[in-house]
């Protein structure tokens, strides 16, 4: 791969996915400025590779303060090495969970849990924006602005804050889970409710980015890709630099996939792992298009409109398709998709081990199940599955499902009313004893 990195040193490139054109690392286009394609960042080679690179990276675990104590900034080398100042909260440094009773379910013993609701504004969406909002302050924006499902509004929301810049975000109107439109609402940004779906937000926003002149901070900015990677990066560090066989992750605009791709081209280029493990993308059986394709080998590709109780990948016509194809076709990657009420049953068990997560990220784990059962992914395997968002992202879903649908789903934990007294009190203990 000769040209995965650039001589070490030299400024970050912006190359153009479709047509090769590279633009300066500080012009601050969403899209190449010929042809319109996606563009790739191209890192200068870090000056020293393999065992050297990764105690560098161990070194600066734990530091404080400063930026290094940061999950994405400690591994600046492949983020963003020509940043001097960062917009951070810190974020990253989230857990890679074992849980018996997930494993169990999943049917794969060795199951981890990487936990992205543990970042500061609840998702994995903060990986990226640390390193877009601190590009839309070295190129000098004066306005952030994004579409969103809610986790990447919420972020931006947040880190513009931080970096004293004005927000706009446009979001659809009544498919936003409330945990994340409040948290929008709460830092302060513009926020446009939009009549139409998430791919018309992402749609206008990019008109508005290109007319109005306003920083485009969704995931079509190859900067939010590029602290994305850290999700990989910070899993392979924790089990020591040892790949494990699969890593599972939910699959909406594709962004995500397209970001673990690159991470482990690039890393495994640098010789930091022996081997690439296999992606695992996981759409909702409702806004699945990416699964569809992948089917027929990527042959085709279609846009659904898209319906699914897990509004964060309510996404119909994915914006890093291509990338992804890339990210699934180097890693060997598999694409499936997962019905609502696998997704509900998987967030189900994931929540009552104590872990917890909002619906989307239920996906990666009803994922690997599925997989399992089919014989893809074998009971012996080594798997990471992200999850991707905090369990208090949608309070709405969780009292539907505990409280409120009929009949009751089958893990449904249904509250108690009861007189204020001991007797009764002591009548439900007795009923639910073991
Ligand atoms: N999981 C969660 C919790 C998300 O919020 C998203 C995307 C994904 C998975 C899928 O990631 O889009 O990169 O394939 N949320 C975006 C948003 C669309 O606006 O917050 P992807």
């Amino acid at each position: 791969m000769p040209d995965l990195f650039l001589a070490a040193g030299a400024p970050a490139v912006q190359r153009c996915e479709r047509c090769g054109a590279t633009w300066p690392e500080l012009d601050a286009t969403a899209t190449c400025r010929d042809c319109g394609g996606l563009l790739d960042i191209v890192l200068p080679a870090p000056s020293v590779h393999g065992a050297a690179l990764l105690s560098r990276f161990g070194g600066r675990c734990c530091t404080h303060p400063g930026s290094e104590a940061s999950g994405v900034w400690r591994f600046a080398e492949l983020v963003m090495p020509g940043a001097a100042a960062h917009v951070t909260h810190p974020e990253g440094n989230t857990p890679l969970l074992q849980r018996r009773a997930v494993q169990a379910y999943a049917g794969v013993a060795d199951l981890r849990l990487k936990h992205e609701g543990h970042n500061p504004t609840g998702s994995f969406k903060d990986r990226g924006m640390t390193v877009a909002v601190t590009h839309a302050v070295r190129v000098g924006a004066t306005a952030v602005a994004c579409a969103s499902t809610g986790n990447t509004s919420a972020s931006l929301a947040s880190y513009a804050a931080h970096a004293g810049l004005p927000a706009l975000v446009l979001v659809p109107r009544g498919q936003v889970a409330m945990g994340k439109l409040t948290q929008s609402l709460a830092y302060g940004a513009t926020t446009l409710l939009v009549d139409g779906d998430f791919d018309d937000c992402l749609r206008l926003v990019r008109e508005a980015s290109t007319e109005l002149g306003v920083y485009l901070a969704n995931s079509v900015n190859p900067w939010r890709v590029e602290g994305q990677k850290t999700i990989a990066l910070e899993a392979l560090q924790q089990l020591g630099w040892d790949a494990p066989d699969w890593l599972a992750l939910p699959a909406g605009n594709l962004g995500n996939t397209a970001a673990m791709g690159k991470a482990l081209r690039e890393a495994h280029a640098l010789g930091l792992i022996a081997r690439v493990p296999r992606l695992l993308a996981v759409q909702a059986a409702g806004a699945a298009p990416f699964a569809a394709s992948f089917a027929d080998g990527f042959a085709t590709r279609t846009t659904v409109r898209a319906e699914t109780i897990a509004t964060a990948i309510r996404i119909g016509a994915p914006a890093s398709w291509d990338r992804a194809v890339r990210a699934i076709r180097e890693t060997n990657g598999v694409v499936t998709a997962v019905t609502d009420d696998e997704i509900l049953d998987a967030k189900a068990v994931i929540d009552a081990a104590g872990v917890g997560c909002e619906p989307a990220s239920a996906a990666s784990v009803a994922g690997v199940r599925k997989m399992r059962e089919a014989g893809v992914v074998g009971a012996e395997a080594r798997v990471v599955a992200i999850l991707t968002g905090h369990v208090l992202k949608d309070p709405g879903i969780l009292v539907r499902y505990h409280q409120e649908m009929d009949p009751a789903p089958p893990r449904a934990n249904r509250p108690v009313e009861i007189a204020a007294k001991l007797a009764d009190v002591e009548r439900v203990l007795k009923s639910r004893a073991r």
